[in-house]
């Protein structure tokens, strides 16, 4: 992503940022935290997160690219440098704004693959004639590398490379001749896919294709209230962890696509856009696909127990299954339909985690864009291989956890006291309010200033003892001290490369000034 480079048109730039926000999580990971939170349960917490995080966090991150990208900075280190050009200390929390996208793309990017995987298995028909177990035990199969037996040698890997290479090549292309491209195909045909089998979950019959429950079950159980978990920290850390997770806040990667945005554009009502675009396809599409499907055949009980021994199998193990239920035809078009859909989801949202980086690389040691793309791809295939090789000691999990959920807040939480404080909330009210095509309401400079920031902080500090128990756990596997050390290396060779730029901008000052 050049200096240079831009989004061609508004609709291009809106369907970009839904694609950035609208991912995998949409899908698998929101309705999974519903089904562990007591469904009714969660979704009270989940819409306050909304309303008081996430929407703040998408204005304030918006108005932080466009702030940046107007002084030629496309990546968060020199964008939140500039916003208090004093202290030293910025540029290095923008760190977390390089380092999380990078480690929740080795990782993304695997889950990414195997969506790509079983949709060419939906396609040949390999579930058909199988049992619950038999589709089960073919995912198992399929991600242990030594004895994966499920038709093409190394098959995770083949497809994990494939992956790979598109979102490298695709970033190659640029944001309007790559990004915006796929985004434009995909989100439509992402929505598309989503109503078809949202359609097919909720008019589920009992006593039809094998079915025991009704496709409406699973919806009465998230959508009946249940006020009981307002006082529930667990329940509260979860919903405010998904908040973060699917709108990527607290990411860098909303900063660097809106750092494209040009000077006196609208930024106000483009955020609401992808962001209202994000929570339709979330708690409408997402939530009427697996719930009611898996309820609709295994009851409420069974699926929250699935849930509690890693959630991301009921998307795998049993969705596939239960497709062919509803006969070969019918079921190929639903696989097709889930896998191809997470697909889009999932590759529209890691090319958003491959920008920053580049517009780092592009930005401070004048790469060109295509070296700067294959530069990502080569960092994604290095810390990729462990979650590949060792994902049931647990590495991707560990990924998942200090990039994917620790992450977030934390750099969320420095991101909001600079924008609210130290910038200041009368210029960060001007370049929110800027070129906007909405009112902002009034509320919302006060809720920036005060809510949203204790709130985080409110989050940040309820999940200190869960961290302290991760770091002080014992009996971990080698792999996963591993992928601590690796992840915790390449926080300070970020931070190296930062400190390396900013002394190399200090002397260009003085040149300039001599
Ligand atoms: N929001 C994406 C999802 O819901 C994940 C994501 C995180 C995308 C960070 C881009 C950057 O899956």
């Amino acid at each position: 992503m050049s200096q240079t480079d831009s989004w061609g048109s508004r609709v291009g730039l809106i369907l970009a940022m839904a694609g950035n926000a609208v991912g995998l999580g949409n899908f698998l990971r929101f309705p999974v935290q519903a089904i562990q939170n007591g469904g009714g349960a969660f979704i009270i917490p989940y819409l306050v997160c909304f309303l008081l995080m996430g929407i703040p966090l998408l204005w304030v991150e918006w108005a932080m690219g466009r702030f940046g990208g107007r002084k030629g900075n496309h990546s968060t280190p020199f964008i939140l440098h500039e916003m208090d050009p004093k202290r030293a200390l910025w540029k290095y929390i923008g760190v977390f704004g390089i380092f999380t996208n990078i480690a929740v793309a080795a990782y993304y990017c695997y889950l990414e693959s195997w969506t790509l995987s079983y949709v060419w298995h939906s396609i040949a028909g390999s579930f058909n004639g199988q049992s619950a177990e038999q589709v089960a035990a073919f995912f198992g199969d399929y991600i242990n590398i030594n004895t994966s037996t499920t038709g093409i040698p190394f098959e995770p890997i083949v497809f994990w490379l494939i992956c790979l290479f598109l979102n490298t090549w695709i970033l190659a292309q640029g944001l309007s001749g790559g990004v915006e491209k796929v985004a434009k195909i995909g989100m439509p045909l992402l929505i598309i896919f989503g109503i078809v089998l949202a359609v097919m979950g909720v008019t589920l019959k009992a006593g039809h294709h094998g079915a025991v429950n009704d496709g409406t079950m699973g919806l009465n159980f998230l959508w009946t209230p249940d006020y009981s978990s307002i006082w529930s920290a667990k329940v509260w850390l979860a919903a405010a962890g998904q908040i973060f997770f699917t709108l990527s806040v607290g990411m860098g990667s909303i900063q660097c696509y809106a750092s494209y945005v040009k000077k006196k554009d609208d930024i106000a009502l483009n955020a609401m856009s992808a962001g209202w675009m994000n929570e339709f396809v979330e708690v409408v599409l997402g939530a009427s696909i697996i719930i009611p499907i898996s309820i609709g055949y295994l009851g409420i009980e069974k699926v929250v127990e699935l849930t509690q021994t890693g959630g991301l199998g009921l998307g795998f193990k049993t969705l596939p299954y239960l497709f062919t239920q509803w006969g070969p035809t019918l079921g190929m078009i639903a696989g097709v339909c889930w896998f191809g859909l997470l697909f889009f989801a999932g590759i529209t949202s890691s090319l958003a985690m491959g920008t920053p980086v580049m517009g780092f690389l592009e930005n401070e040691f004048g790469w060109k864009r295509k070296p700067a793309a294959w530069f990502f791809g080569i960092i994604v295939l290095v810390l990729g291989l462990p979650t590949v090789l060792y994902f049931n000691e647990g590495v991707f999990d560990e990924y998942d956890y200090w990039a994917g959920t620790v992450g977030l807040v934390v750099f969320a939480l420095a991101e909001i006291i600079l924008f609210a404080w130290v910038f200041g909330m009368d210029k960060g009210w001007k370049e929110i309010t800027t070129g906007a095509d909405i009112q902002v309401p009034l509320a919302y400079r006060f809720i920036i200033k005060f809510v949203t920031p204790l709130f985080i902080g409110g989050v940040f500090f309820a999940s200190l003892p869960g961290i302290w128990e991760k770091i002080t756990a014992t009996g971990l596997p080698w792999q996963v001290h591993g992928a601590r050390a690796l992840l915790l290396l390449m926080f300070l060779t970020i931070s190296w490369f930062v400190r390396v730029a900013y002394l190399k901008r200090l002397a260009k000052l003085k040149h300039s000034k001599a």
